[in-house]
């Protein structure tokens, strides 16, 4: 039996050596708030690099300075950001692993001084600032803002982009009706609130030809909200779009209660690939590779997603790779002590 978790994976001429691949995560180390690549984001994804993961998904980057979660925050809303991704791109590559970005707008969940914007003027709780609904104009320009994050990370050098729609940020505020109580042509039917989503893609894939993932928050877990039967939809519009992969989490667009356990999300990744047609991530507990190879040999996924486990074990593919029998090659300079 073939180990899937480390057979290759190829989507439009990128060939990913593995599955593995390093979820999206902040890091807040943007110290100077000007949303530059920094001596932790070298060192800290370089790592995972030297470490044999197949993908390496930068965290969520600002495609506009009022879309950051916090102003610590890495952004792509200035070519001044070209440079250091480039360098960061070039380290993380010179390792043989694939480098994606994942472009954001935090939306009402912005956690910074000023005026922050959402679908409608609604705060996510009792202790965030209320968002400005959003006119048309910004709307259009935030639609813009993400082609040129785009466009900046293809001069990067990125493999591959992620947009976030998950979490309750901005995208995600768009597509559910918890969120979005608009009126207009952005609101109301499932078509209306994937319209800004829709242009997003559009607009990206003016200026990207290479693999577009999009990850989803595909449960609110409430009962008004949305269901993994509405991202089936949302994942079949996506795909005929002309994206790739969706990468699909869930939860965060309104505080709820969720029942965490390994695993919770797979069947979510599940439904969305067999019912849309589409490949998926799959995210959300995954730590064990026997875990990880299960959800690859029942077809449930077509990626692994790590968060956490790789920030307590950068080398998670070598600990992974042991388990499962497999040998897979070592970092030269490390080749006296990785079996
Ligand atoms: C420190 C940290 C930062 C995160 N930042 C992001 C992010 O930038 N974008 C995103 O989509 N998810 C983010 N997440 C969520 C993870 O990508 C992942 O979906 C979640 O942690 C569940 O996976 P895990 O159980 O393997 O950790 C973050 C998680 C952690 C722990």
């Amino acid at each position: 039996m073939t180990v899937k978790l480390f057979s290759p994976y190829s989507i439009k001429g990128v060939t990913l050596k593995n599955r593995i691949v390093m979820s999206p995560m902040c890091m807040y180390s943007s110290h100077n708030e000007d949303g530059r690549v920094e001596n932790w984001h070298r060192a800290h994804y370089t790592s995972r690099a030297v470490g044999q993961v197949g993908l390496i998904i930068v965290e969520a980057t600002a495609v506009t300075p009022q879309g950051r979660i916090s102003p610590q925050d890495l952004g792509i809303w200035s070519d001044a950001h070209v440079e250091g991704f480039h360098e960061l791109v070039g380290l993380v590559k010179e390792h043989g692993a694939k480098i994606g970005i994942q472009l954001a707008h935090a939306g009402r969940k912005a956690v910074l001084e000023g005026e922050i914007i959402a679908p409608s003027a609604i705060a996510f709780n009792e202790k965030s600032k209320t968002p400005k609904e959003m006119t048309k104009a910004e709307i259009e320009e935030t639609v813009e803002a993400f082609k040129k994050g785009a466009e900046r990370a293809k001069k990067a050098g990125f493999d591959v982009i992620e947009l976030h729609g998950a979490h309750g940020y901005l995208l995600n505020e768009f597509l559910s009706p918890l969120s979005n109580k608009r009126t207009d042509e952005y609101g109301g039917t499932a078509e209306n609130r994937y319209r800004i989503l829709r242009e997003v893609i559009n607009a990206i894939k003016m200026v990207w030809e290479g693999p577009l993932f999009v990850r989803v928050s595909a449960n609110d877990y409430h009962e008004d909200g949305l269901t993994p039967e509405d991202y089936i939809t949302f994942a079949k519009w996506m795909k005929e779009q002309g994206v790739d992969l969706i990468d699909v989490s869930s939860g965060a667009v309104v505080p709820a209660h969720i029942n965490v356990y390994p695993g919770y999300q797979v069947s979510y990744s599940e439904t969305i690939k067999h019912e849309a047609g589409i490949d998926t991530g799959a995210v959300g507990l995954i730590t064990s590779p026997i875990q990880a190879e299960e959800i690859l040999q029942n077809d449930r996924a077509d990626l692994i997603f790590l968060a956490r486990e790789l920030l307590r074990d950068p080398y998670w593919p070598r600990t992974a790779a042991k388990e499962l029998g497999v040998e897979i090659e070592a970092p030269k300079q490390y080749e006296r002590g990785w079996l």
